[in-house]
């Protein structure tokens, strides 16, 4: 109310013609980046209920106190939208890092990535943070960013002069990227909300379909993470629901608290709550800090790793939390076939608590049914979806460059195209057969792996053909097996005519 106050006798005075401060019904970024810099601190603007902006660059914050919301703070699909424009150069919808107290609250952004498409590197759909303290996001739908967020607080960089007492709730997130790279290899993935800020509230959101990280913790001290409900895509795979893995604040989460948050995995999330400098795809060499306090939350359905600890220390409390509805067994909705031997084995045992006792030190309480990892567990991201044992191709229907990721993502076993023009298979991450041919010098882009419409597999340097199992004008089928002889070429009748076997 502040804030409206001040904007009204700010506007009153300098521009009585417009006093009514209508809300916005039409125009661009023009239109409301026009409005917060000619309201300056305290500025109110409001789009109309209903109303659609589209935008071609981002909106800026410029001053401590404004605030962005739909007229009569409505909280459904009548809220303002704001949609990036197909063919933009933006990918942040609004940016409000480092002033204080700004507020965005019940509208709609629109990252618009089916329309306007990924924009590798790109940023956040929001991004606030910085030198800061009191911002507030509340009732505000995010979905689609074309970068790696659905809401980023970032932090100052400064552990000195940290961000402060972000508030962030009753939210509705997502959903929030696809899994995989895209065909030049960029990740799709995104977190929902992304948290680097000390003091803060996450509260009451609702996170559907995250692909990256749904609520992830940078460290920040001091913050609470409570009563959010976060779901997995049923159509992409989600990393994680929500994440204390990450080094920020010299790996600090003390007095973290992380309560009556609902994780549901739907098509799967790889871990529930991952904790600890050794529970994501990267090691870092120290272990995070407490204390920090997870209790009351409940994780069901398909999540192969619900809560699991590696890489901690100073203090941590996992209490009260039910796994009980995590869908049993695991294999039914998972593989982890490509995982470490002793990821594999928790999985393996349909573990939903899990820790590797040498990697968690100092105070601990940890709740009954924990199972303690024969090894040391690292990179929990390493599940995926049920995969087949064997996979066909049809002449003509595989050519590939080096490096592209396997052609073949079996149980226990991949086949791949390598930077060197070698195509490997290997079973249980150990190499079982390889073309050979390699090239010293590399491919330098001129490589390519075909299995050609007359039936020839054969890799190729620059259209020169470097190795080939001579099938041409009799193969149909290739087939990718998880067992020897791996890849097998059969003729029109499904017989046989080549196999790895066969030296060429
Ligand atoms: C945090 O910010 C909110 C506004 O978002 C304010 O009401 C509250 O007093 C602040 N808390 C502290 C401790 O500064
Ligand atoms: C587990 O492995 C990681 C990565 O190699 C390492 O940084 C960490 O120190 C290991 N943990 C223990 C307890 O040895």
């Amino acid at each position: 109310m502040k804030g409206i106050l001040k904007n009204s006798l700010l506007t009153a005075a300098a521009l009585p013609a417009l006093a009514s401060a209508a809300c916005i019904s039409s125009g661009d970024q023009n239109t409301i980046n026009n409005a917060l810099q000619s309201g300056g601190n305290g500025a109110v603007v409001q789009l109309c209920a209903n109303a659609v902006i589209q935008i071609s660059s981002q909106i800026s914050f410029t001053a401590d106190n404004q605030e962005i919301s739909t007229e009569g703070y409505p909280t459904g699909s009548t809220r303002g939208t704001i949609q990036v424009a197909p063919g933009s150069s933006a990918s942040t919808l609004i940016y409000g890092k480092n002033f204080n107290n700004i507020r965005i609250k019940n509208i709609q952004l629109d990252g618009n990535r089916p329309g306007a498409g990924l924009f590798p590197g790109g940023a956040a759909n929001i991004e606030i943070g910085g030198f800061t303290t009191g911002q507030t996001v509340s009732n505000v739908a995010s979905k689609n960013p074309r970068g790696w967020s659905c809401l980023h607080a970032i932090g100052s960089g400064d552990d000195n002069n940290p961000c402060k007492n972000v508030t962030i709730i009753n939210n509705d997130i997502g959903p929030c990227g696809q899994s995989g790279t895209d065909a030049n290899g960029n990740a799709q993935w995104a977190d929902g909300v992304s948290l680097d800020c000390t003091n803060s509230l996450v509260q009451g959101n609702t996170i559907n379909g995250p692909t990256d990280g749904g609520i992830v913790i940078f460290g920040s001290p001091g913050s609470t993470v409570t009563g959010n409900t976060i779901i997995s895509s049923p159509d992409y795979v989600g990393f994680g629901a929500i994440n204390m893995v990450d080094p920020e604040y010299g790996g600090s989460y003390a007095g973290v608290s992380v309560t009556n948050n609902n994780i549901q995995g739907q098509k799967l999330f790889n871990l529930g709550i991952g904790i600890g400098a050794n529970a994501w795809s990267f090691n870092d060499p120290s272990p995070l800090k407490g204390p920090a306090t997870i209790t009351g939350n409940t994780i069901t359905g398909h999540v192969s790793f619900p809560i699991a600890i590696n890489g901690w220390t100073n203090g941590i409390t996992i209490t009260g939390n039910t796994v009980s509805g995590v869908t049993n067994p695991k294999s039914s909705f998972a593989d982890a076939s490509h995982c470490s031997s002793a990821v594999q084995s928790v999985f393996n045992q349909n573990a939903n608590l899990i820790y590797y006792p040498p990697g968690v030190t100092g105070p601990q309480n940890l709740q009954s049914g924990f199972v303690a990892a024969p090894g040391n567990v690292t990179n929990f991201l390493c599940s995926s979806p049920p995969l087949p044992n064997s996979v066909s191709f049809n002449a003509g229907s595989l050519t590939i460059g080096p490096d592209t990721g396997p052609f073949a993502d079996l149980h226990g076993v991949i086949a791949q195209y390598q930077g060197d023009n070698n195509v490997v298979v290997l079973q249980n991450g150990s190499p079982v057969w390889a073309s050979g041919h390699t090239l010293s010098q590399g491919c330098n882009g001129g490589c390519q792996l075909r299995f050609d419409s007359s039936g020839n597999l054969g890799t190729y340097f620059n259209g020169a053909v470097q190795w080939s199992t001579n099938t041409g004008g009799r193969g149909k089928t290739m087939v990718v097996i998880n067992t020897a002889p791996w890849i097998q070429i059969k003729d029109g009748s499904g017989a046989v005519i080549w196999d790895t076997t066969k030296s060429t």
